[in-house]
């Protein structure tokens, strides 16, 4: 905690055992003593904070306040680094909890019980926006020209587009080579960010963008930038606030380089010691089983957060013996290929905060969960899809009842990866092959096939009383 004579935001070392400080300005994002994560810190004694979350209510009412608009900074009592005049917002955080009660009853779940939140309703498409309008804002009070990030496509389209709306700084974006798909690529490009396309994965890509930020002094937004993850934490305060402020029993994402589920257990440890919330939802963290790291190291290494000292001699070997043999990440949800989670400590903690479990799913029980949600829903893009696939385990396993309350985050919009979609709904046994069979997708249980009609409408009204 801070004394009287420092400012009541800073950063702070991760690791209890360390817990070195750095100003709230600093742009390195890595502890200095020891080269573990920052969290930002508050000194909560010393800022306004709300007796009830319900007090948050009273934000609807002045919506045409940009700050009170926006689905991340009218909670930012909860993230308060940053002045009211310093917030950049482009109207992030608009995003729904949908009620999805018959795909609730086809996993034989009682009404009531399943919900779908929608972050691909934010304005790049993904909950990227939650994060990118906190670390823009600190971007800009660090005076900030250009920014960075390594992305599978949905960071980069939400730099790219804080960047084009705002005018405030020039976006600069490392994908891997073929690695990305054309809805975001296009997001990247039309939104005129200098789109580096390094020959490499994501995990070359995230190397190498944190060794430019340093070079050249350029602001970085990945998640291992602890101000992003404060905006991710008002997914889970948006959640409470469609229940009423009632805590679901679980939470189920998608993890890739693990920066939500870092942000839902930060959230969640706040609320916990400001008193705002009794009980904590448990977490599920799902992997895809091509991009398995958190899965292996927590079920198979027996990886815990361990009151800050997770076994790293455990965790270097592993990452040593997949630099051994080369071990690529491989997934058609291109969202969460990644074997090198910059989050990894984080994420352990929100494990011990939120009793979470870790799962893996399979690009075969990815893309029937994707399209059980698009049958039911809104739809979204594969690796959102994971949360579902999870689900599905977890009731097999009954390890989720059916009158257990879940919140299944689905992370971006339908239409991010249309090529995985229609693959999947086609007819055409060489495009299924080309997309979805070498990645080992046998079947499309849940296929909508188009039908072929000739142009006559006898043919026409036949086919559709037929069908329909
Ligand atoms: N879902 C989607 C749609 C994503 O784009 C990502 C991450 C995740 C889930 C995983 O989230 O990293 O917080 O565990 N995409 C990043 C990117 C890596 O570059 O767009 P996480």
């Amino acid at each position: 905690m801070s004394s009287p004579d420092t400012p009541p935001v800073f950063q702070r070392c991760v690791s209890p055992r360390c817990g070195a400080t750095l100003p709230m300005e600093d742009t390195s994002f890595r502890c200095p003593t020891c080269g573990g994560l920052m969290d930002v810190a508050y000194d909560w004694n010393r800022l306004p904070t709300p007796k009830h979350l319900s007090e948050f209510e009273a934000k609807w009412s002045r919506r045409t306040t940009p700050v009170d608009f926006s689905g991340v900074w009218r909670f930012r009592e909860l993230l308060p680094f940053a002045q009211t005049s310093q917030i950049l917002t482009i109207g992030e955080g608009q995003t729904i909890l949908q009620k999805a009660d018959v795909l609730a009853q086809k996993l034989g779940m009682r009404p009531d019980s399943l919900h779908l939140q929608y972050e691909g309703m934010n304005p790049s498409g993904s909950f990227k926006d939650n994060g990118m309008t906190a670390a823009f804002t600190h971007a800009r009070i660090t005076g900030a020209r250009r920014a960075a990030c390594a992305s599978t496509g949905n960071t980069s389209a939400s730099l790219a587009s804080y960047c084009s709306a705002t005018g405030l700084m020039r976006g600069i974006v490392f994908i891997g080579s073929g690695k990305i798909s054309y809805g975001k690529l296009a997001q990247a490009l039309d939104h005129h960010a200098l789109t580096m396309q390094i020959a490499g994965d994501f995990d070359d890509a995230m190397a190498r963008v944190q060794q430019v930020a340093r070079r050249l002094g350029v602001y970085l937004v990945n998640s291992i930038n602890p101000f992003r993850l404060e905006g991710q934490k008002t997914i889970m305060l948006r959640v409470l606030e469609a229940l009423a402020w009632e805590p679901p029993d679980w939470i189920i994402v998608p993890g890739g380089n693990l920066g939500n589920s870092s942000a839902f257990g930060k959230a969640y440890m706040e609320l916990k010691d400001l008193g705002l919330v009794k009980r904590i939802p448990r977490l599920a963290v799902i992997n895809a089983a091509g991009a398995r790291t958190f899965d292996t190291l927590v079920n198979e290494k027996n990886i815990r957060w361990n009151q800050g000292n997770p076994d790293s001699a455990a965790i270097d070997t592993f990452f040593k013996d997949l630099d051994a043999h080369d071990g690529r990440a491989n997934t058609i949800a291109s969202a969460i290929e990644i074997n090198r989670p910059v989050n990894l400590v984080k994420a352990l903690r929100a494990i011990e905060v939120m009793n979470g479990i870790v799962r893996r799913a399979d690009d075969q029980e990815i893309m029937d969960a994707k399209a059980l949600i698009g049958a039911h829903g809104l739809g979204c893009e594969p690796a959102s899809a994971a949360s579902l696939a999870g689900l599905i385990q977890l009731r097999e396993q009954r390890i989720i009842a059916p009158s257990d309350r879940v919140v299944c985050i689905l992370t971006a919009h339908q239409m991010k990866d249309p090529t995985a979609t229609v693959a999947y709904h086609s007819a055409d046994q060489e495009q299924f092959q080309k997309v979805l069979g070498v990645r080992g997708v046998k079947r499309a249980s849940h296929a909508n096939r188009a039908v072929q009609v000739p142009n006559d409408l006898e043919a026409i009204c036949g086919a559709i009383e037929l069908y329909a």
